[in-house]
């Protein structure tokens, strides 16, 4: 076979002239420099074939050769690209994607818990279709009891009910675990209210409750005012009265201060009942505890100065956004 490295270039341009879309370029690319059959890969399993005399050289001018095949491919193909699309104009501003946000209530949530687990405070679901065992009779109130408040509670039957507390999770968490216990249990509560500016059938709490042995009223003052400062700002104040759960004792109300609206109350809370701390198979010789219930929509409401808890639950994109 004659070599003729000049030849095999001058065909390539040739070829090359017409070669436009990116298949042809491609089966271009293998016909000259492709690693089984190209013409550049047969013309070198040739050099060995030829008289010694004739070999110097021939080296250097397939690697010129190569190149210069490489460079009109490289630039057929980058040519090629751009015209492809020739209506795009790159310095076009890009287009905004939406990005979604957190709804008000979990971000109180979120808040809230983050506060209490620097406290040693973990969390839990509950049920929010429960007994009426749960709710009312292990918390102290037997079915007689005057604080049932039976017009509240929306009962599906004689012993199911919905929620009217998140307190409902207080003696079946202490039935199966053991203190120390510290736990928090947000989610949603029901009673019969007609929906107003404050009331809806259907809102949030979070209830915390701590059993240990040295526990004392103190340290759930002292938790409460650590809280109300860290969730309302260091400036806030609390104040605190007497009240009374049926599953607390002494029971308190906390209220906070709010520059607008004056004193606002936020949770009721108190010293774990004996009769609650017996329910749940806690020995009362070795342990006490207190609990704390509030109410998150409120909470959400001050923090954020809402003034209609129904927006809360409206999915209006105009107040969603603003979170
Ligand atoms: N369950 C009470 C309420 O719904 C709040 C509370 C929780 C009070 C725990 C005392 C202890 O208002």
């Amino acid at each position: 076979m004659k070599i003729d490295l000049d030849k095999i270039l001058s065909n390539f341009y040739e070829e090359a002239q017409g070669v436009k879309i990116p298949r042809d370029i491609d089966q271009l690319r293998i016909k000259y420099l492709g690693r089984r059959n190209g013409f550049l890969v047969r013309v070198t399993q040739e050099i060995p074939k030829l008289p010694v005399s004739k070999r110097r050289g021939i080296g250097s001018k397939v690697t010129e050769v190569r190149s210069a095949i490489e460079r009109v491919l490289a630039d057929k193909t980058k040519t090629e690209s751009e015209k492809i699309r020739p209506d795009v104009d790159v310095t076009t501003p890009g287009k905004k994607t939406d990005v979604g946000s957190l709804h008000p209530l979990t971000l109180v949530i979120e808040e809230v818990k983050a506060i209490f687990h620097y406290l040693g405070f973990s969390w839990v679901d509950g049920p929010e279709v429960d007994s009426d065992l749960y709710n009312f009779q292990k918390l102290n109130m037997p079915p007689d009891h005057p604080a049932r408040d039976v017009q509240q509670t929306y009962y599906i039957n004689t012993d199911t009910l919905l929620r009217t507390h998140t307190s409902n999770m207080q003696v079946r968490y202490l039935e199966t675990h053991q203190p120390p216990v510290r736990v928090l249990f947000p989610g949603r509560a029901y009673r019969r209210d007609m929906p107003d500016a404050t009331h809806l059938p259907s809102f949030y709490q979070l209830e915390g409750l701590l059993v240990d042995a040295t526990t004392s009223m103190t340290d759930l003052l002292g938790s409460l005012d650590y809280f109300a400062k860290k969730f309302f700002g260091e400036k806030s104040k609390i104040r605190i009265y007497g009240h009374n759960f049926p599953y607390t004792e002494p029971s308190i109300e906390v209220e906070v201060f709010h520059p607008e609206k004056g004193w606002i109350e936020i949770l009721g809370a108190g010293m774990v009942h004996p009769n609650v701390l017996k329910n749940g198979k806690i020995d009362q010789d070795k342990f006490r505890g207190w609990a704390f219930g509030m109410g998150l929509d409120r909470l959400a409401m001050i923090k954020y100065g809402i003034h209609d808890i129904r927006v809360l639950y409206k999915n209006d994109l105009r107040f969603l956004t603003q979170f």
